[in-house]
């Protein structure tokens, strides 16, 4: 359906806000992981092999010494995505040079069979020049998605289906390993807030 009304598609996606909400406060999560314990933090993530919005492959290990910045979403998504990727781009706006150098912020689409790099690229520069988006086989999204315990799910038909998914965003450290979680609702400002903080506690070990 071309005309589906985008208040159902806004539903639909904050529908699966909310289920993942009630996950995360069942105890998926933490608010804030506690950056150096060691428990908890290397269950996410892993290796992985996808193409960037150039259709250049790219592994974990093509950032080498950064901390990466992960949104999972996907480029006809109504509103929370854009939401997400803004709140992303003015927290990664807002960090000291120092630290925004260090930091590579990454949308990883949950949509792999319309998002391909050719739609990625202009999506992405909608929100900031440094953003990298990032997309693969349906195989290789799912491998994403296990490792990072997205929740992704597709609903409806046709062409104009939507995927419902979790809208969390994760800080991996250069060694690997969680830095950082931060919830759908988690402000602008307490990302970047945070962000500093597991950079700075980081340099400490
Ligand atoms: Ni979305």
């Amino acid at each position: 359906m071309a005309t589906r009304p985008s208040s159902v598609a806004w539903l639909l996606c904050l529908i699966a806000v909310l289920a993942v909400g009630a996950l995360y406060l069942s105890g998926f999560g933490q608010k804030r992981l506690p950056v150096s314990s060691g428990i908890a933090v290397t269950e996410l993530g892993g290796p992985f092999a996808l193409v960037n919005q150039d259709g250049k492959k790219v592994t974990e290990k093509s950032w080498p010494g950064k901390y990466l910045l992960l949104y999972f979403g996907f480029t006809h998504c109504p509103d929370v995505c854009p939401l997400g990727l803004n709140k992303i781009a003015e927290a990664y706006a807002a960090l000291p040079q120092d630290v925004a150098r260090q930091i590579q912020p990454l949308f990883i689409t949950v949509d792999p069979e319309r998002d391909t790099p050719a739609e990625l690229k202009p999506y992405i520069a909608l929100f900031h020049p440094k953003l990298i988006g990032l997309t693969g086989s349906v195989q290789e999204i799912e491998h994403m998605t296990d490792l990072f315990k997205v929740y992704a799910q597709k609903q409806g038909g046709g062409k104009d289906y939507m995927v419902n998914h979790s809208a969390f965003t994760y800080l991996l450290a250069p060694k690997g390993g969680l830095a950082a979680l931060f919830a759908h609702d988690v402000s602008a400002e307490d990302m970047e807030k945070q962000i500093i903080a597991a950079v700075k506690a980081d340099s400490l070990d």
